[in-house]
């Protein structure tokens, strides 16, 4: 392992530059006019994985971006490891509140700046250097691999589900591992052992076939803006709490264990509150902030749209009204039947003075599992070399859709084992990955892969 290791630390300087060249390809699934690059970009990565020795490697197809598949498979007898991440990236908007340009990397303070250095390209690539150290150094893996990269991650994986249940048999393993997710706090590794679910809608309302003179028709004419502020406020109680009825029938409560774990962790509320500007925090009564995003579900307003926004002022009742929702699971809570719930309850609460739409997006299963596995431990001692640390057991607000779909349908454990932090800006300006993690990280993965090689 010692030369495997010395490789890394050598290259360290190089592992940037290279990151660069991916973090260089803006493959932003969501907005079509970056297909090509998506494309480009998935193309990159077989290449990188050819380069540092995987094989079989291709873009595999689907209705939507294409999956890249590399392997290694020479190691009989050992374990095999299910690698996934993802290539594609989140938009950029607002750029001019970007200090470098999101899609050239660029290096300050020790973190590195660009769209995808955190989220997840920096972290996929993280993985790419441990193989190629291990190959470089002596020509095989401790174990083996298959790599499967997908490239509509941030979009919902609307093509993932059934990639993986058409694929059953190639994507066979002992363990899945992932790196897309932060470390716990500067200095305090972890891995994530639960992840929210994720359901998401468009709300259109109606109240007239064009906007309305305010003098002579307000006070008779429903305001589409002003019902769908008060749709939407009813969905909470000032205690947080949701009231769509049934929405926590299914939720799994915190156990008194997870509680008393979690009160050790270093959390600082203080901090908190001053990093990100929040003036007082709020959430589900009862509940710690902690507790609430790792282990609660959600409401929230996405955005809204209705009337006249600009400068000035302008008498006008608009005719339509917008709002994109979406609510965070826990595990038991099931996607399809929380959608249904909240549609009725919706369609309940909406007066008939306006004509309501209701538009079904994406989403996502929540996913929990046990930390006491030996790949979990496999883990926690590759974490502790390679960071000089024992890592904390923490649970996760995000979402990763497949996660639960590699448990349902591969009846596969994930080890979740990430090294953003949680001020790496993802999915906003000037998203960052701490260099000194990454280059832990590619350390940490490295030794991981031959302590799964012990499990067996
Ligand atoms: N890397 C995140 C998932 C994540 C975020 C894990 C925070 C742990 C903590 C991932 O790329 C992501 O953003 N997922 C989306 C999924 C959604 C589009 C279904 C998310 O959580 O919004
Ligand atoms: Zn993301």
């Amino acid at each position: 392992m010692d030369k495997v290791i010395d490789f890394i630390n050598v290259n360290r300087e190089k592992y940037l530059e290279e990151l660069k060249a991916f973090l260089a390809i803006p493959s932003i699934s969501a907005l079509p006019e970056h297909a090509g690059d998506v494309k480009r970009c998935a193309e990159w990565c077989a290449d990188e994985m050819r380069r540092i020795g995987l094989q079989n490697v291709r873009l595999i197809a689907t209705p939507g971006n294409p999956v890249v598949y590399g392997d290694w498979l020479g190691a009989p007898g050992a374990p095999t490891i299910l690698f996934y991440g993802h290539y594609d990236v989140q938009p950029v908007d607002p750029l001019n509140l970007w200090q470098s340009p999101p899609f050239e990397a660029t290096i300050r303070d020790g973190e590195i700046y660009a769209r995808g250095s955190a989220d997840d390209k920096g972290q996929v690539f993280m993985h790419f250097k441990a193989v190629e150290a291990h190959m470089k150094q002596t020509g095989k893996l401790p174990v083996n691999i298959k790599f499967i990269l997908e490239g509509e991650e941030e979009v919902g994986s609307v093509n993932l589900d059934n990639f993986v249940k058409a694929h059953k048999n190639e994507l066979s393993a002992d363990v899945v591992v992932i790196s897309d997710s932060p470390m716990f706090a500067r200095g305090v590794p972890s891995i994530c052992y639960g992840l929210r679910g994720l359901v998401y809608f468009q709300i259109d309302l109606r109240g007239s076939n064009t906007d309305l003179h305010s003098g002579s028709f307000g006070g008779a004419v429903a305001n589409p803006a002003m019902v769908l502020s008060q749709m939407l406020a009813s969905m909470k109680d000032r205690g947080g709490r949701i009231k769509i009825p049934g929405f926590y029938d299914d939720v799994v409560p915190l156990t008194d264990a997870e509680r008393n774990a979690w009160a050790q962790l270093p959390f600082n509320e203080r901090a908190y509150r001053k990093d990100f500007g929040i003036p007082k925090v709020f959430g589900e009564s009862g509940y710690s902030t902690l507790e609430r995003t790792w282990a609660r579900p959600t409401f929230e307003v996405n955005g809204l749209l209705s009337g006249f926004t600009g400068e000035g002022a302008k008498t006008v009742l608009p005719a339509v009204a917008m709002a994109k929702v979406s609510m965070r699971l826990v595990a038991n809570q099931d996607p399809d039947k929380i959608a249904n719930l909240f549609e009725a309850h919706l369609k309940d609460v909406a007066p008939k003075t306006v004509e309501l739409k209701i538009t079904r997006m994406h989403g996502g299963k929540p996913w929990m599992t046990s930390y006491d596995n030996p790949f979990v431990q496999a883990a926690g001692r590759a974490i502790e070399k390679g960071f000089g640390q024992k890592p904390v057991y923490t649970r996760e607000g995000g979402s990763i859709p497949v996660v639960s779909t590699f448990q349902e349908e591969l009846g596969l454990p994930s080890v979740l084992f990430g090294v953003g932090l949680p001020d790496e800006n993802a999915h906003a300006p000037n998203e960052k990955l701490d260099v000194a993690n990454f280059h832990g990280g590619i350390i940490a993965s490295a030794i991981f892969y031959d302590e799964i090689a012990r499990t067996r």
